[in-house]
Parts: structure tokens; C-alpha cells; sequence
């Protein structure tokens, strides 16, 4: 279990004397971004340059999501949101897809304690229609499991798409309208409608393998975010890249369209560009 103390809890996510140890040091941990938010790419381009099939890639990559969401935990986090499938996803070849949907299957079954145990709250983002009834009662179950975690918010975006959130989040705001709800429409009422209602927006978003691209991720949240990217492609993708992120991270002038002799706490919603 990971320590409740912080810095006994960050202590342990670098031996003494190592690159994760300077880079961990270069952290402020008073400035941490509340959310971050990862497009895991790469997993394809891993294999193939090992002369592997594709979904040896994926495997490889549950292990960055482990060392990740621990990383996380650890450092003081409060919202973790991975890209894990998007809806276009479903147009790769089916074993494809049959082996990303056990990989997840594979993580439910083998980390739910362990984020139970660690206070990780389990959140899934998408839609549910075309996700198999059994992954999904295996999903709703690991999410109630963890609905008492308090120290982190883990979100695994599965059959997602940012366009579709929005798209619902309107499909429901009008069917309330339309029983008689009264619904005030701005940018808070969307949100509450979005499937990640109740989280703040992530700060930070960290895309591996090079791609300058949001991918149908987020779209609405991400309005603010500080886009960090990587060449690293996902598989070796390891807390010291992690570290490097929220380091350049804390470098940034986040500005939320104001000049900088004018900001002052400013709520990110209500600003322009
Ligand atoms: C993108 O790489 C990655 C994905 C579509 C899947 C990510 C899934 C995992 C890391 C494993 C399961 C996740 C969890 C949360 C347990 P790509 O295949 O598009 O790579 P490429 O661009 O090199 O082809």
C-alpha cells in the first residue's frame, strides 16, 4: 500500500542518487496539476520495431499505465484520465480489438484491490452501447468497488470520443429541458452534463510517441490544458518522462487568455483565448 504521508509516499518513487531522484527534486510540490490526462500512443510502432505483432505493444503498455496511476498516487494527483479506446478504435482488426478489451478485462481483475487498498477511485468515460455485457458488469462492479477512494480519481476513457460526449451531453440537457426541468444554458450547466461532471478540467495533457494531435480527446475540457509530447512511445513511457512533464509543466505562464500584469486567479471558463 502506498504511504498516506506525502513525502514518505514521494520518497519512494526515487532511490537517492538517481535521474528520477534530480528530476523528483526539480518538482515543486505545491504546484502540482490537479489533473492530468494521457493519450497513450505508440503501442503499435513498439511492437513493429521489435518485429512483434501490434497487440504485443498494448500488453507492454498496461505496464506503463500500472507504474503511471502509481506515480500518481504517489506524488498527490488528484485526477488521472488515460485514453484507453477510442469509438474509431473499433475499425481496427478484431483481434486487435478483442485483445485491447482483455487487456482492460485483465486490469479490472488484477488492480482493483490494489486501488481500493491505495484510495483510487475507478471512473470509466464513454459510451456504453457496443462494450461487451460482461466487461461491463465487470467495470460497474471494480467502479463500486473503488466509489470510496479519496485520493485519486483514475478515469480509463473506453469507447470514447469527444464529439460523442458532446453530443450526448446536449441529447440529455434537451431531454430535460423537454420534461420540464429548467435548464440554464452556459458552460457550467454543459459541463455538468459531460461525463466527467464533478472533476475539474485537466491542466496537463501528455501525449507519447510524437503525435502533435488531441485525437477526439477531452475536447471540451481540454480548452486550458498545457499539451506536453513526447517522443516516447507508450510502452517506455516510465515516471521519469512522467516527472520531465509536470517539471516543464511548472515552467509554463499559464495565462487563460489574459495578459500577465492582469491575472489573478482566474476561473478558466470564463476567459477568452
Ligand atoms: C495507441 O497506440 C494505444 C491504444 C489505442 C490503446 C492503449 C491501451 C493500453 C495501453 C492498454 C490497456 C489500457 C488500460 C487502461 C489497462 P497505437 O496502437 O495507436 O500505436 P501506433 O500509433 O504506434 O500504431
Amino acid at each position: 500500500m502506498y504511504s498516506s504521508d506525502d513525502s514518505t509516499a514521494r520518497a519512494a518513487l526515487a532511490q537517492p542518487g538517481t535521474p528520477e531522484a534530480t528530476l523528483l527534486q526539480q518538482i515543486d510540490h505545491t504546484q502540482l496539476p490537479r489533473h492530468i490526462a494521457v493519450i497513450m500512443d505508440g503501442n503499435g510502432r513498439w511492437a513493429q520495431s521489435r518485429k512483434m505483432p501490434r497487440v504485443k505493444g498494448h500488453r507492454a503498455g498496461v505496464e506503463s499505465v500500472r507504474e503511471t496511476v502509481e506515480t500518481c498516487a504517489r506524488l498527490g494527483i488528484e485526477y488521472l484520465t488515460l485514453y484507453a479506446f477510442s469509438v474509431e478504435n473499433w475499425q481496427r482488426p478484431r483481434h486487435e480489438v478483442w485483445t485491447l478489451m482483455n487487456l482492460i478485462r485483465e486490469f479490472l481483475r488484477t488492480e482493483v484491490a490494489s486501488l481500493k487498498d491505495n484510495g483510487i477511485r475507478l471512473q470509466i468515460l464513454g459510451r456504453r452501447d457496443r462494450l461487451d455485457a460482461s466487461l461491463m458488469a465487470e467495470i460497474d462492479r471494480a467502479v463500486q468497488e473503488t466509489a470510496a477512494g479519496t485520493r485519486m480519481t483514475l478515469s480509463v476513457a473506453l469507447n470514447y470520443s469527444g464529439r460523442c460526449e458532446i453530443v450526448d451531453a446536449c441529447r440529455k440537457i434537451v431531454s430535460d429541458w423537454a420534461a420540464g426541468e429548467s435548464v440554464e444554458i452556459d458552460e457550467e450547466t454543459v459541463g455538468r452534463y459531460l461525463y466527467t461532471a464533478g472533476q475539474p478540467d485537466p491542466d496537463l495533457l501528455i501525449r507519447t510517441s510524437g503525435e502533435m494531435r488531441i485525437s477526439n480527446f477531452l475536447l471540451w475540457q481540454l480548452a486550458y490544458a498545457e499539451i506536453w509530447v513526447t517522443n516516447t512511445l507508450w510502452p517506455d513511457f516510465r515516471r521519469r518522462h512522467l516527472f520531465a512533464a509536470i517539471f516543464e509543466f511548472q515552467q509554463r505562464s499559464r495565462r487563460f487568455g489574459l495578459v500577465t500584469e492582469t491575472l489573478s486567479e482566474p476561473s478558466a471558463s470564463e476567459q477568452g483565448h
